[in-house]
């Protein structure tokens, strides 16, 4: 039986549920013909509530093109579970000449993020409040130029581990919206998650590292986070970089 719609208008999905729930049920039906979904953006921050309303059972949706949310046609890049928005602030600042959209599902640590993004001033960062999945399967294929996962949730115990966000499925789709030469960039500190992640990404087609090394422990140009600065010793991350080929 088809679930009441209405109930999801305002509700926040937690992060564990999204991927089964704000993702997997609306994302095959993205389509050239479908609605087009409105993003009214209050200045660089776009909550939840606002999409949910606007999806029913079996909507086809259209879509999302970087030139409509940033009104230009710079390279565009996506960071996934942005947390306090540090990183993606920090490399909007940096890279004015690059477009930065950062999305993050849990409201509470949203409105961080939504104060940093505010005070960029290069009009280069939009935030969106909702499932990473669902925004990224609206994206064209081949048209982003990195893709940042970074420190994703481990869900250490041994019961929560099908939660992980980086599962094959959820890479070959990250590797699917890449350009040709664009990076999937993923770190974590968590030894087990990074073991997962390597057998993981060799199921995904279409990319290889950009290092001799599945993976190293340390590179010499990440902004470290607050989430970097608690928990990554001195042995470092766990550093994945993947470009399309
Ligand atoms: C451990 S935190 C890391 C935050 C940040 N990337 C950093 O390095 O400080 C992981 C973040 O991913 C978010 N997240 C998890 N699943 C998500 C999803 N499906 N869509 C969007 N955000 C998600 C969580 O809410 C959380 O804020």
């Amino acid at each position: 039986m088809e679930e009441n719609i209405t109930e999801n208008k305002t509700r926040e999905i937690p992060a564990f549920l999204s991927w089964w729930q704000g993702g997997q049920r609306y994302v095959d039906n993205v389509a050239d013909n479908g609605v087009k979904l409105n993003l009214p953006f209050e200045k660089n921050a776009l909550y939840g509530d606002k999409i949910w309303e606007q999806l029913y059972p079996d909507i086809k949706i259209q879509y999302i093109l970087g030139e409509e949310i940033f009104g230009n046609n710079k390279p565009l890049n996506l960071e996934i579970g942005i947390g306090n928005g540090e990183f993606i602030a920090n490399m909007a600042v940096m890279k004015p000449e690059e477009n930065y959209l950062g999305v993050e599902v849990f409201k509470k640590i949203f409105k961080l993020a939504e104060k940093r993004a505010n005070k960029v001033e290069h009009g280069n960062i939009k935030i969106i409040q909702f499932d990473a999945a669902l925004i990224l399967r609206l994206m064209k294929d081949n048209s982003l130029n990195n893709v940042y996962v970074n420190f994703p949730d481990p869900w250490p115990k041994k019961k929560h581990k099908r939660r992980r966000l980086l599962k094959p499925d959820f890479m070959q789709l990250i590797a699917s919206k890449l350009k040709k030469g664009g990076l999937m960039q993923i770190a974590t500190d968590h030894d087990d998650y990074a073991e997962e992640i390597n057998e993981n990404i060799k199921e995904v087609k279409g990319i290889k590292s950009i290092y001799p090394s599945p993976y190293v422990r340390k590179v010499d140009d990440y902004f470290p986070t607050k989430y970097y600065r608690k928990f990554v010793n001195n042995e470092g991350a766990y550093f994945f970089r993947y470009e399309k080929i």
